[in-house]
């Protein structure tokens, strides 16, 4: 079973921050499902970080520089959590170097599901129903 499971709540009403957002998450769900199978290596499992980790730090940036364009009056908060949760992937894939492999599943596990349960359905839906879309696929 995967990982995290698309749900309602994290659909934002923005065609293309939710393209992002599912890339990301089956992402994630491929990370796990191969740790699940214990077959992935620690190269494979430390190249899919840094592959998350960059595809995660992509996507803040635009969401960061649509904010800015917009003067959207929640910008400093929406970024500190994106700055939080690269801390966090940070720390995690520094641990992971360092050798905390026991606890890196459960570590990785936990995470990355409350941020997107959480970041996707707070400060994302809360921007992107303040924004106009300038294209909208609905
Ligand atoms: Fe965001
Ligand atoms: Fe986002």
């Amino acid at each position: 079973m995967a990982l995290i499971e698309w749900r309602d709540e994290f659909n934002t009403g923005d065609a293309g921050v939710d393209h992002e957002h599912r890339e990301l998450v089956d992402l994630i769900n491929e990370l796990h499902g191969k740790l699940g199978k214990a077959g992935a290596t620690r190269d494979e499992v430390e190249e899919f970080l840094g592959e998350i980790n960059v595809q995660i730090s992509t996507h803040f940036a635009l969401e960061e520089r649509v904010m800015r364009n917009a003067s959207y009056p929640d910008y400093q908060a929406h970024k500190d959590n994106h700055e939080e949760l690269l801390d966090d992937i940070r720390d995690i894939m520094i641990s992971y170097d360092a050798g905390a492999y026991e606890t890196f599943e459960a570590t990785l596990t936990q995470h990355l599901n409350s941020w997107f349960t959480t970041h996707f359905s707070t400060f994302d839906a809360k921007l992107h129903a303040a924004l106009p879309h300038a294209h909208h696929d609905a």
